[in-house]
């Protein structure tokens, strides 16, 4: 498709109305978490997702190439009249929120703030663990947002590139996932955590396994579900709900195919997918 300039995308973006869909996106298909998190809070919203499967992962590429995926992917939900966006990947919300919020003008929402508001609200001793990828580690976002919120709280971040590749292997409770697990919260355990956030679209899968590793006193925060119960608050107060009580749908569309992680994820999410399309991006 060709891609639009900046200042044509700005004309796309209509007064919004209620019905449109929610749009939705990620590198890849593990965003479905933030889909399944917004089905349960909201199951009379369309979403239109993008996975941007030929080009995943994002993890490890440079904040440029992220920012410039991530402006490409919102200029073509606008094509699809989302009313909203909502970044599930971690990677792009850390790099690309700010930039995506001073282009358009509908609603943009990432994963990042209400992951941290969810933390600084569960952590009682004031030491927060955050895991993600690479890039959205070294951006820092998850520390500036917790530190925003409570300056005195220590977080410590630990990137854990492993554990995408074995979630979209299917191994999500897996000997060996487990052993990766332990190798990269021993640290953050031994450092006295009381709180870990799941600053990865693809670790909720993972939820099992790594509570086993962490123990009962240490409370998960899991960024999809956090993200799910701000957009219901903001769709709520900006008056964008959708009006019918029928079903939402679910379009996925993905920039290669990807068909076997896409259904051991909605099948492990529990979420039916109406229609999936495969397309060029650029
Ligand atoms: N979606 C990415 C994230 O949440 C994980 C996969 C990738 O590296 O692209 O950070």
């Amino acid at each position: 498709m060709v891609l639009q300039s900046e200042q044509h995308s700005s004309l796309l973006t209509k007064p919004n109305s209620a019905n449109k869909p929610i749009g939705v996106f990620d590198s890849g298909v593990g965003g479905l978490t933030v889909v399944a998190a917004l089905r349960r809070h909201l199951p009379n919203e369309n979403i239109i997702y993008l996975g941007d499967t030929a080009r995943v992962p994002y993890g490890g590429k440079s904040p440029e190439t992220v920012l410039r995926y991530s402006k490409e992917i919102a200029n073509l939900l606008l094509e699809h009249n989302a009313k909203m966006i909502v970044i599930a990947c971690n990677t792009a919300s850390a790099l690309a929120l700010s930039t995506l919020k001073s282009i358009y003008s509908i609603p943009i929402h990432g994963v990042i703030e209400p992951g941290a508001a969810a933390a600084v609200r569960a952590t009682k001793k004031g030491i927060i663990g955050v895991i993600g990828t690479r890039a959205t580690i070294a951006s820092k976002a998850y520390q500036q947002a917790i530190h925003h919120l409570s300056p005195k709280t220590d977080v410590l971040s630990y990137p854990c590139p492993l554990l995408v590749p074995l979630v979209e292997e299917g191994l999500f409770d897996d000997e060996i996932t487990q052993r990766v697990l332990e190798r990269y919260l021993e640290p953050m355990l031994s450092q006295g955590i009381d709180t870990l956030v799941l600053g990865c679209t693809h670790y909720p899968l993972l939820k099992k396994l790594i509570s086993k590793v962490i123990g009962p006193n240490v409370t998960l925060v899991d960024s999809a579900e956090n993200c799910a119960l701000a957009v219901q608050t903001l769709l709520t107060t900006k008056n964008l709900a959708r009006e019918k009580s029928t079903p939402g749908t679910l379009h996925v569309l993905l920039t290669d195919t990807s068909e076997d992680f896409l259904h051991s994820a909605a099948n492990a999410l529990k979420i039916s997918i109406d229609r999936v399309s495969i397309m060029t991006l650029y």
